[in-house]
């Protein structure tokens, strides 16, 4: 662990004043050494307090991605143990698939301030300004048949929303199969995609955005699109609500291995906003309307049409009545 890393550990674990010669002696280096260590966290964001006879008090951290930051607090065995952060890269999916062809580990992280070009579904963009966003992909080998693969992006968005209501009680819902929106507005989306033969999985890159601390947004996008921010009033801790994701969508991966749990699935319903609603999607080339009743204990929209027959809806688009509708070409 690099010098700075030891400083801000001993500094977090002692809650209270450390001095230079403690430091200095703990970590056999100079305290000249250790002054400099300090000026440097100081010039990456940390406040740190120093009084003459009591010695250096972390008083805030950065709310940047870093590997000492992530790393700080992560109740995980897994995700997120490797963290890979850049300051701008084109996508994090991208970058996920390309380090995965180089071997990155499964749990691997891969964090942005900002994308410059954001992936959505169906080839849309996805907006993803500096400084303001949670925009993460995770690496999974899970070594399990190609179809289970879907249940992923499930899990995915209840890890979401649960995280976004624990740490800001923002009554934040999914819209099936994994969309987070507040009210009528989406506030996070994700793209999971795999690298597959037949029979196995090589690797599954679930990617998330969030809008953490946006105050505005594109013209195209200000009617359907909303930030935790502009919902709370106040801006929101982008590391620990990221930190939080992993660790609920950890828990998840393990306890839904296999199949679904009736737990699970009762949770999820309870935040799903599409179910009993008039939903929307396209069969066969042609728009049909339905009513969303159930999800299936496969993940599947279980809908009921006009004439009273019962369909379920496996995957696509489902647009939901009095919820935003996404564009064709650049999304949220
Ligand atoms: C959607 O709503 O269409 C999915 C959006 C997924 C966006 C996230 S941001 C982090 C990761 N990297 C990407 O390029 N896309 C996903």
């Amino acid at each position: 662990m690099a010098l700075r890393e030891q400083i801000l550990k001993y500094l977090r674990e002692s809650g209270g004043c450390v001095s230079g010669e403690e430091l200095s002696g703990l970590l056999h280096v100079s305290r000249t050494a250790v002054w400099k260590c300090i000026r440097a966290l100081r010039a990456n964001g940390y406040e740190i307090d120093s009084a003459p006879n009591r010695g250096y008090r972390l008083l805030a951290c950065p709310d940047r991605y870093s590997a000492e930051e992530i790393g700080a607090g992560l109740e995980t065995e897994l995700l997120g143990r490797t963290a890979y952060c850049y300051d701008s890269i084109d996508s994090t999916n991208e970058e996920a698939k390309r380090q995965a062809l180089r071997g990155a580990p499964s749990g691997s992280l891969f964090v942005a301030e900002q994308q410059t070009g954001g992936k959505g579904r169906l080839g849309r963009s996805f907006v993803s300004p500096a400084g303001v966003g949670v925009w993460f992909s995770v690496l999974l080998r899970p070594g399990v048949l190609p179809l289970r693969v879907a249940a992923t992006t499930l899990l995915a968005g209840a890890a979401v929303c649960g995280a976004i209501r624990a740490q800001t009680c923002c009554p934040a819902m999914i819209k099936w199969p994994n969309d987070i929106v507040i009210g009528s507005k989406k506030v996070c989306g994700i793209l999971t995609e795999m690298s597959a033969e037949m029979e196995r999985v090589e690797f599954v890159v679930v990617g998330i955005g969030i809008n953490v601390n946006n105050t505005a947004f594109p013209e195209n996008l200000r009617n359907k699109a909303t930030s935790l921010k502009l919902e709370t009033g106040a801006p929101v801790r982008r590391v620990a609500l990221m930190q939080e994701i992993l660790r609920r969508l950890e828990k998840l991966l393990k306890e839904n291995a296999v199949s679904f749990t009736p737990a699970f699935l009762k949770e999820y319903k309870a935040v799903c906003v599409t179910l009993g609603r008039e939903v929307r999607f396209e069969r066969e080339g042609a728009l049909v309307s339905a009513v969303a009743e159930d999800i299936t204990p496969e993940g599947e929209l279980a809908v009921r049409l006009p004439d009273g027959t019962a369909e379920t809806v496996f995957s696509g688009e489902v647009s939901v009545q009095g919820i935003y509708e996404e564009g064709r070409q650049s999304g949220i």
